[in-house]
C-alpha cells in the first residue's frame, strides 16, 4: 500500500504568483510540512537561488529533497526567523511564506492527539521536544485560564461552564486521553458534538503551541528581513490569525486602534509593508471540492515598501 499523502498544499498557484519569484533570489518557507509550496518555489530557482525552510516538527525533515544544496532545513519555531537566517549568513531575503496551523500528517496521526476522531493521549505538540502538552493545559491551568482560552481561541459558546466542569472533574477523573476527555465532558456539549469538540481542540492546540504568539513574533521580523519590494505571503485558517496579519500589514502593529497618531488622529508611523490585494485571496470552488481544508484558507500578500 502506498503511504498516505503528508499534506496537500492549499492556494499553491496563488502563493507562487504572489511571491513573484526571482530565479536567483533567497526565499523562506516558515512552515515546510510536506514541502508542497517549497518544491514549487525550488522549481523556479536557478543554481544561485536559496530556500530556507522551517518546521518545528521533526517528521517534516523526511520531506526535504536529497541532494539539493539550495535548500536549508531548520527544525525550529519560526519565531526565531531572523536568528536562524543570520546563522546561515542570510540577512535579507526576497520572499517569505507561512502556511499556518497543523499539517494533515499531524492531524491524521492518532498519537499526536490533534484530532477528535482518534484515540490517543492529549498531546497536540507540533514540536515534541517542548514540555507543554494539552494534558498539562487541561490538568494544571486554573479555571479562569481555561475559560479565557476556550472563549478566545475556540469561541466555545459555554466556555465558562466547560472550564468549571473540567476543574471539578479532574479532581476525581483521569483526563489523560482523548476518549477520557470527551466522555467526561459529554454533559456540557452544546449543539453538534463533533463541531463542539473541534472548537475545544482548536483552542487547546493554539494554546499548547502558542500559535498566536509565534505568529506575532515572526511577523515583526518580516520587514527587517525583506529586501525592498520583497514579498510576504501568509495563509491563515481562522479569523484570529487573519486579523493579526491584516492589522500588521496595514498598520505595522497588532492593535485594533491606531497607536501613533498626530493631534488630528492620523497615523504618524508609516508601515513598512503594503498589502498587494485589499481582500484576502480565497480558494476557488474547484480547489475546495478537491481539498476541503482549503475552505477556511485566507491568503494575504504584502510587499516591503522601498526605503525613502
Ligand atoms: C499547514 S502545514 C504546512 C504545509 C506545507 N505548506 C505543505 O505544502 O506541505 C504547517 C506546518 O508548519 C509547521 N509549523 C506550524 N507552526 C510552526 C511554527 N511556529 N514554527 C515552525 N513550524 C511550524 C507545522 O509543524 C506543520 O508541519
Amino acid at each position: 500500500m502506498s503511504e498516505p499523502v503528508y499534506h496537500v498544499p492549499v492556494l499553491l498557484q496563488e502563493v507562487i504568483d504572489g511571491l513573484n519569484i526571482h530565479p536567483s533570489g533567497v526565499y523562506v518557507d516558515c512552515t515546510f510540512g510536506g514541502g508542497g509550496h517549497s518544491l514549487e518555489i525550488l522549481k523556479r530557482l536557478d543554481a544561485e537561488g536559496r530556500l530556507v525552510v522551517f518546521d518545528q516538527d521533526a517528521d517534516a525533515r523526511k520531506n526535504v529533497p536529497d541532494n539539493d544544496d539550495r535548500i536549508i532545513f531548520v527544525q525550529h519555531n519560526f519565531r526565531h526567523l531572523q536568528r536562524f537566517c543570520r546563522l546561515h549568513k542570510i540577512t535579507q531575503v526576497d520572499g517569505i511564506l507561512a502556511d499556518l496551523g497543523v499539517s494533515s500528517h499531524q492531524f491524521d496521526t492518532a498519537d499526536r492527539g490533534f484530532s477528535t476522531r482518534f484515540e490517543g493521549d492529549l498531546d497536540m505538540r507540533m514540536d515534541q521536544r517542548q514540555q507543554l502538552t494539552a494534558f498539562e493545559v487541561v490538568n494544571t491551568y486554573t479555571e479562569q485560564q481555561l475559560h479565557k482560552l476556550f472563549e478566545q481561541y475556540g469561541e466555545v459558546t459555554n466556555s465558562k461552564t466547560l472550564a468549571k466542569t473540567i476543574v471539578q472533574i479532574r479532581k476525581t477523573t483521569s483526563l489523560k486521553t482523548i476518549s477520557n476527555f470527551k466522555q467526561a465532558l459529554s454533559s456540557v456539549v452544546k449543539g453538534n458534538p463533533h463541531k463542539y469538540f473541534a472548537q475545544v481542540f482548536q483552542a487547546l492546540r493554539i494554546e499548547v503551541n502558542d500559535e498566536l504568539g509565534a505568529l506575532k513574533e515572526m511577523l515583526q521580523q518580516v520587514p527587517p528581513l525583506l529586501k525592498p519590494a520583497g514579498r510576504v505571503a501568509i495563509i491563515t485558517f481562522h479569523s484570529l490569525e487573519d486579523r493579526i496579519v491584516k492589522n500588521f500589514f496595514r498598520k505595522g502593529h497588532f492593535e485594533e486602534e491606531d497607536v501613533d497618531t498626530d493631534p488630528f488622529g492620523k497615523q504618524t508611523t508609516r508601515p513598512s509593508l503594503k498589502a498587494v490585494t485589499k481582500k484576502p485571496i480565497e480558494a476557488t470552488e474547484a480547489e475546495m471540492k478537491r481539498n476541503p481544508r482549503a475552505r477556511s484558507a485566507r491568503l494575504r500578500i504584502a510587499e516591503k515598501v522601498e526605503e525613502q
